[in-house]
């Protein structure tokens, strides 16, 4: 009975672990449930830990004068790598949340690829299935972690151009290969370990560097812009190692929020891969810069500037105005001097809704946090299938640093990097207004046509500072707010 107890405690502590992660996940599906669904799976996470703990009522006689000083490395451990992401968290930039989701899947691949070292170099794995599920999750998981890493340092600008060698590819395909028949020999020998050559840590030891050298040759060739695809796939290796590492030491916490992460990772990455136009290979096989330079047919029209103030003041007198925002506005940092403009148009009695494209930004979701960190309520948020229609009856599109997610070519150009991308349709309102710095192109690369069309209107300048001016040019009206 005694020994039956931490044993019953720990599953049914995990199992409420695992029922706050699918939760919180559940809770993730709407930006209005979003923020309570983090946290119910950061209560989960923080629970699944105490569970961990209470395996210390479960430890064999011989191992219990380990067990102040294990328990002790673990509260270290724990403090310190809580309080670096809880240190980190705070301070990162917006712009800079795929850099650090690169580094925190680095370390969930990095955990999982631990359990696997341990659970080998330790001989714990007994048997061939054992076995090769611990050695693929130990692959999977260092391919993530070290994959990661490069992604991270590409998204940081420390590496800051795709490494590309010919040949490449087979030479990947033959460290592959080697790692399998690492992993094969690995498997077959351990039933008669005096036999080996080398001894099998020596092994074991190859078959992760080969894993490792796999995750870095995989992701050197990759544009920086292609990273958020990229980590959202090592995101998917990521749950699938923590799963299988997980059935390897039949927890049930770890197997559940490892398939969960793997599942939603996989999603992720085929809803980018869809709203991008581009199938999951083409990102990793691809050099997307090189589709992107193709010759461009010549743009008919001419880029017309206007200044922020006037083009404010046409805000005010229209009767309803759409707001695209992309990249650019989350560069400036301009969202809380953005929704403060909305606020006086509106108070003027315009009406003024958000479009919010799927790939916005460089992020899944980003311009959704923008606008929520901003105050916008969600109400006046319509994601690209609920408002496209509404453009041809709106008087203003007002495009803050977006690019491609505007750019008609999508529709029309065959020979476009981004031909068959669904965009945002804003040329089809009666004026458009787009602020940006001045001639620079958006990710793919490419010139867009909407600048240049009769509707158009340039407003040159970092996005906050232009969207203050506008303020200005308004508040400088001092009409009577509309009732
Ligand atoms: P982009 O097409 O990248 O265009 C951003 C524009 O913002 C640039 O043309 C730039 O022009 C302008 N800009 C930069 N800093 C600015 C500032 N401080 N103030 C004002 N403007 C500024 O952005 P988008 O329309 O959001 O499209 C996103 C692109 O990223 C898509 O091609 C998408 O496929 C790709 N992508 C997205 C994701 C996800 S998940 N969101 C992942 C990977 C790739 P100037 O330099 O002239 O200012």
């Amino acid at each position: 009975m005694l020994t039956l107890l931490p044993q019953l405690g720990i599953g049914a502590v995990d199992l409420a672990a695992a029922f706050l992660f699918l939760y919180g996940l559940h809770r993730m599906s709407s930006p209005v449930t979003a923020p309570s669904g983090i946290f119910v799976a950061g209560i989960g996470m923080a629970v699944a830990v105490l569970a961990s703990f209470l395996y210390a009522f479960d430890v064999s006689a011989a191992a219990r004068s380990n067990l102040p000083v294990n328990l002790g490395l673990v509260v270290v451990a724990l403090a310190l790598g809580g309080g670096v992401a809880w240190w980190g968290g705070r301070k990162v930039a917006m712009t800079a949340m795929p850099q650090m989701v690169a580094i925190y899947n680095g370390m969930g691949g990095g955990a999982a690829g631990a359990i696997a070292a341990v659970e080998l170099f330790g001989n714990k794995a007994k048997g061939a299935n054992a076995l090769i599920m611990t050695l693929l999750g130990a692959l999977i998981g260092a391919v993530s972690l070290s994959g990661s890493l490069i992604a991270w340092a590409k998204l940081d600008g420390v590496i800051n151009k795709p490494v590309r060698v010919k040949g490449q590819q087979v030479f990947n395909g033959l460290v592959l290969l080697a790692t399998c028949l690492l992993g094969v020999y690995i498997v077959v020998a351990s039933a008669d370990r005096a036999a080996l050559i080398w001894a099998m840590p020596t092994w074991i030891y190859l078959f992760f560097g080969c894993a490792l050298a796999l995750g870095i040759l995989m992701t050197l060739p990759i544009g920086g812009a292609d990273m958020p695809v990229v980590i959202s796939i090592f995101n998917a290796f990521t749950g699938l190692a923590v799963g299988i590492e997980g059935y390897v030491l039949q927890n049930p916490a770890l197997m559940i929020a490892g398939m969960v992460v793997g599942a939603a990772g996989m999603l992720l990455t085929l809803l980018m891969a869809k709203a991008m136009n581009r199938s999951v290979s083409n990102v990793i096989f691809t050099n997307f810069g090189e589709v992107a330079t193709r010759k461009q047919g010549k743009i008919k029209g001419s880029l017309k500037p206007t200044q922020a103030g006037d083009a404010g003041i046409a805000m005010r007198y229209a009767a309803s105005v759409i707001v695209v925002p992309g990249y650019g506005l989350a560069v400036s940092q301009g969202q809380g001097k953005l929704y403060e403009f909305v606020k006086m148009l509106q108070a003027g009695g315009v009406s003024v809704k958000f479009a919010v494209h799927p790939v916005a930004g460089r992020m899944p979701g980003q311009m959704d946090v923008l606008l929520a960190e901003a105050g916008v309520p969600y109400d006046m948020i319509f994601q690209l299938e609920d408002i496209n229609d509404q453009f041809d009856t709106t008087d203003v599109a007002l495009v803050i640093g977006a690019n491609d997610v505007v750019n008609p070519a999508a529709r029309t150009d065959k020979s476009s990097a981004i031909y068959g991308m669904p965009i945002l349709n804003a040329d089809h309102a009666k004026q458009v207004f787009v602020i940006k710095r001045g001639e620079g192109k958006g990710y793919a690369g490419i010139v867009n046509e909407l600048f240049y069309a009769d509707n158009c209107n340039m407003v040159y300048g970092d996005a906050q500072a232009v969207l203050i001016k506008m303020s200005e040019a308004v508040r400088g009206l001092g009409l009577p707010a509309v009732a």
